[in-house]
């Protein structure tokens, strides 16, 4: 779909691959809309004046998002695009000290329940358009887990199968919805781990390219080799990841 003038919504605008997809939504002439959780963030982002507008939600907090998404849909009648972009990853073991209810609920709600409410109240607002977009930005490990993380693989595999049952639901409509699956990426997610990492602007570049472009299902990088090794060798691909660990 043509992003030029298009009104785009992006969760976690603020960094990483959510902010380099800011700059190249803006370099497309789309008007960008930013959701986060740091108002000081959003103000910074909103004075280089790169977005159209801001908006301050703690993602975790489901009532929060429901009253989000109404105001969004009030707003912005027009928005052809929704991004759930943002995402958080608590990297521990299942059952270390730091993995609590809390920590297994914010990580549950940011990363799974907000797309999924999100989605659900601005549907009818995307529906009305010509074009329409979905992304969920899922990762890797929604493909095959590493050993720590266990909530967040689980979060984002929910994402995974949540997204291709949506799409089978919007076949005929005028909105796709659009997986996209990074490897590692260097962001403040990964800071002081992992190696190897690729850039959040190739991601970002891959996110713009597919909302431009025809494919529901984008593996970027490494991922590549990561689906198709868990599809010739599922036991194989464990052992690689588990690696990981
Ligand atoms: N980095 C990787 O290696 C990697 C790999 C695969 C997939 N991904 C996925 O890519 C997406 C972006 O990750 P990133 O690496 O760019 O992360 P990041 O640099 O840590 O940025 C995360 C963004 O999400 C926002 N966010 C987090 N929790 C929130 C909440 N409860 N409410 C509102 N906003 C919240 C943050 O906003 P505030 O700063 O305002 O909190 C921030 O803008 C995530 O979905 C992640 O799972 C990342």
């Amino acid at each position: 779909m043509e992003l030029h003038g298009a009104k785009v919504l992006i969760t976690g605008g603020t960094s990483g691959i959510g902010r380099k997809t800011v700059d190249l939504l803006a370099k497309e002439n789309a008007n960008v809309i930013v959701v986060a959780r740091d108002q000081h963030k959003l103000d910074r982002l909103w004075a280089e004046g790169a977005i159209a507008g801001a908006y301050c939600c703690d993602l975790a907090d489901p009532q929060a998002v429901v009253l989000l998404a109404e105001k969004l849909a009030v707003d912005h009648p027009d928005l052809q695009v929704l991004i759930n972009n943002a995402g958080l990853q608590h990297n521990v073991g299942f059952d270390e000290d730091a993995s609590t209810p809390q920590t297994i609920r914010e990580e549950l709600n940011t990363n799974l329940l907000a797309p999924l409410l999100l989605i659900r109240v601005l549907l009818p607002t995307l529906v009305k358009q010509t074009q329409a977009a979905i992304v969920n930005v899922t990762t890797g490990l929604a493909l095959v887990p590493k050993t720590s993380s266990a909530v967040y693989c689980g979060t984002k595999g929910g994402l995974r199968i949540f997204t291709k049952a949506l799409q089978n639901q919007l076949e005929g409509t005028s909105i796709r919805a659009i997986e996209i699956l990074p490897p590692v990426v260097d962001t403040p997610m990964t800071a002081g781990r992992g190696t190897n990492k690729m850039a959040p602007d190739k991601v970002a570049n891959e996110i713009v390219h597919a909302i431009k472009g025809k494919r529901d299902e984008v593996f970027v990088g490494k991922t590549k080799l990561l689906h198709w090794v868990s599809r010739l060798s599922p036991g194989m691909a464990r052992r690689i990841m588990k690696r990981l660990g």
